[in-house]
């Protein structure tokens, strides 16, 4: 059974001039867990259509996203390509150096097999995780979408093993049925000094 494209959250997001109802997703992350900064910059891996990066050029940090495809949206710096494949020192470069936040709505093209999206889901996840732990800044916060399933807690452990303050959360505008929770996770840990020689 499909669903109502249509819906009131779809038709709330166009009249707020945003593509997709998921800005209503990030907007109440951060409502309930304050993990936008006031200024700085953000880098939203998945980020096409371009709802959330448009919601957080408008809170005034910049912007640069990550996406098979490119945003037709001014204002942030685009990368058209895989996270898969990105460098995360092209993300830092294109930030200008590391950053105060990582988001990840990143999902796959669904088959309808539960089991293989949550798979591929979790890989995107976890490239997402990785990404931020190298291009965050120590404190910086990341959020980042999951397809709930039986290597979703294993996954929140790594995201728990990075950072200081990790919750999950279901925001009001994710359907009902979907599978999607968020991981927020605040206080990125800095980097562990190298072990001393045995
Ligand atoms: C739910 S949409 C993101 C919506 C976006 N947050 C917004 O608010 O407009 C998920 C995105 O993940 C992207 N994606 C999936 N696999 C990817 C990959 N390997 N590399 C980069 N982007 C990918 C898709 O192209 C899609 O645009």
């Amino acid at each position: 059974m499909g669903y109502d494209r249509s819906d009131s959250w779809t038709r709330r997001a166009k009249a707020a001039g945003f593509p997709a109802r998921s800005v209503f997703k990030l907007e109440e992350i951060d409502e309930r867990h304050h993990v936008v900064p006031s200024s700085g910059v953000a880098v939203d891996l998945g980020c096409f259509p371009g709802s959330w990066s448009k919601w957080l050029l408008g809170r005034g940090v910049r912007v640069v996203g990550v996406d098979l495809k490119a945003p037709t949206l001014p204002g942030g710096t685009w990368i058209v390509g895989s996270v898969l494949e990105v460098e995360a020192s092209t993300l830092r470069d294109a930030a200008g150096g590391l950053a105060h936040l990582v988001v990840s709505d990143l999902a796959p093209n669904t088959s309808g097999q539960r089991l293989v999206d949550h798979v591929r889901q979790i890989a995107l996840a976890d490239r997402a995780l990785a990404l931020a732990v190298e291009i965050g800044r120590p404190g910086s916060n990341f959020v980042c979408k999951v397809f709930d399933g039986e290597d979703a807690g294993g996954f929140v452990e790594r995201v728990r093993a990075a950072y200081t303050d990790v919750k999950r959360l279901k925001p009001d505008a994710t359907r009902g049925s979907s599978v999607e929770f968020f991981v927020v996770a605040k206080g990125l840990r800095p980097p562990r000094p190298p072990a001393p020689p045995t």
